[in-house]
């Protein structure tokens, strides 16, 4: 069966997150399964350099206001079709924002143009191609399932994922007229929320299936704490609302095979690890020491409680530890980390900016990776983690408490452990929970095992792929290999 995915992002073409690993992966993953799956994407410039041997299937005289067309070709191993408008997309900046790192004010034409043009394509208006469930990602593609509820009748269904309840996508209500939806969608059972239009809203109340991308995430956002202002209406549909655990890319983070490390290694030769932990420290200006050395790879955010790790920097320090954060975000916490690099030079090392290899590089060679956040849907740096080796320090929040097993007494007796984990998300927990990893770490040949058992635990996405196969087909009513 054929299945549209409507992302704003896509690894390897566009990323700012986990969102990208995602929609990047998920296709390949679900080869096997029965579902085809193709990808629709906007043409930012990045897109468009790859798009060079693509042909054109489609052309939009008023793409809400601009002209667009739709360009269908294979790049980097992905199936996608990319709707090319300049007007909204030939831009500098990342998806969402300008260079100066202000949101594009036009961001609810620009992404109601790719869900609309994504309700186009379901209806099979475009090159013969009719997917059968259109899979949504996020607010940006929000608006897929209401302009297919309230288009002309058909048999597709949609399935909304949720990656992140802290980010809505909503607008005043004045934008409503522009989006080519009737009148009575302006309600609660449409795109109508608070008074104002809801792009995540809209695609939570109007998909035939909600999904979030963990179980225990999947729980949360029923609660008022999580949930965003979203909980009531989840509650209420909650016999169709389903966490499925994100997977990784078992070929493009391959401790095995990685171009990024300075030396690849398997769960036998865990000892080469030193060899990416010297370049770790050589590339943070780190000394040469043998204490454990903790990193970071994440956004620079409260939602990732770095303001948590700031306050517990000195404590890494003087129990004889390094640090080592890749990151960017917010102003005010990236200067907080770099005055605790300032502080204590060859000890705490910070770059800031996206780096992609040494990302890798990181997960290669630390020793512990910090995840400290206050909530996390999924979660992927500690899912690489795992695979290369680096044992995660993590919040017993969303899909951390669902892939990490904590080093409690029990797990440590059954030798099942594979991180730490720690609740509730604030200073002096992280504090227990740092002082535990030190005291782990210095019995290094239980820590070595653990080691071990996360480079063996299953990160794949087999299971979740098989999960997502399984909605589709029962959501369209067809078997995963028909064909119409
Ligand atoms: P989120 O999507 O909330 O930011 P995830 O853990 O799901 O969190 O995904 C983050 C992704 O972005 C991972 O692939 C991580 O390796 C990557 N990443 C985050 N910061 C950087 C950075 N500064 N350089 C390179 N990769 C980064
Ligand atoms: C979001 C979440 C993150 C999740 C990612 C991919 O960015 O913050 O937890 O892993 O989406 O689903």
């Amino acid at each position: 069966m054929e299945v549209l995915s409507v992302s704003s992002e896509v690894y390897p073409l566009i990323k700012t997150g986990g969102l990208a690993d995602v929609a990047g992966a998920l296709p390949g993953a679900l080869s096997g399964t029965g579902v085809s799956m193709r990808t629709l994407v906007p043409g930012y410039p990045a897109v468009m350099g790859k798009m060079k041997g693509g042909r054109e299937v489609a052309r939009f005289e008023d793409l809400f206001g601009v002209p667009g067309r739709l360009i269908a070709g294979r790049a980097e191993g992905l199936d996608l079709i990319v709707l090319d408008a300049p007007a909204l997309y030939d831009r500098p900046g990342n998806p969402y924002m300008s260079p100066e790192g202000w949101d594009w004010p036009d961001n609810w034409r620009r992404f109601a143009a790719l869900s609309w043009v994504a309700s186009e394509l379901g209806l099979g208006l475009v090159d013969g191609y009719r997917p059968q469930v259109i899979h949504a990602h996020d607010w940006q593609a929000g608006l897929v399932p209401a302009y297919v509820k309230y288009g002309p009748s058909s048999t597709l269904k949609t399935v909304m994922t949720v990656h992140n309840m802290a980010f809505q996508g909503t607008f005043g209500a004045d934008i409503f007229a522009q989006l080519r939806l009737p009148q009575h969608a302006f309600s609660v059972e449409g795109v109508e929320y608070y008074g104002g239009v809801g792009y995540l809203k809209a695609g939570v109340e109007c998909a035939d299936a909600v999904t979030t991308v963990s179980p225990t995430y999947a729980a949360e956002i029923r609660t008022p704490e999580f949930g965003m202002g979203l909980d009531g209406l989840l509650n209420n549909r909650s016999a169709t609302v389903f966490g499925v655990l994100n997977g990784i890319d078992m070929d493009a983070w391959n401790p095995a095979t990685d171009p990024a490390l300075a030396q690849t290694f398997t769960a036998s030769t865990i000892q080469s690890r030193q060899a990416n932990k010297w370049a770790v420290m050589e590339a943070f200006g780190l000394d040469v020491l043998d204490g454990p050395l903790f990193a970071v790879v994440s956004r620079l955010t409260w939602q990732k409680g770095i303001d948590l790790l700031a306050a517990n920097i000195d404590l890494i320090v003087n129990e004889g530890g390094q640090l080592a954060v890749l990151g960017s975000g917010d102003a005010e916490l990236e200067n907080t980390i770099r005055a605790a690099a300032m502080r204590h030079p060859g000890r705490v090392g910070l770059i800031t900016g996206y780096n992609e290899p040494l990302s890798h590089l990181v997960q290669g060679g630390a020793d512990v990776l910090m995840v400290p956040s206050r909530f996390e849907p999924c979660g992927l740096t500690q899912l690489y983690a795992l695979r290369y080796g680096c044992v995660p320090l993590v919040s017993r929040v969303g899909g951390l408490n669902d892939t990490v097993i904590d080093s409690n007494v029990a797990a440590l007796q059954a030798e099942v452990s594979t991180g730490v984990q720690f609740a509730p998300p604030d200073e002096g927990a992280l504090a227990t929970a740092i002082r535990r990893t030190l005291a782990l770490y210095a019995d290094q040949k239980s820590w070595k095992k653990m080691q071990r058992r996360g480079m063996k635990s299953d990160v794949s996405w087999a299971t979740s792929a098989a999960r997502y196969a399984q909605l589709y087909s029962s959501l369209s009513g067809m078997s995963l290999h028909d064909n119409p």
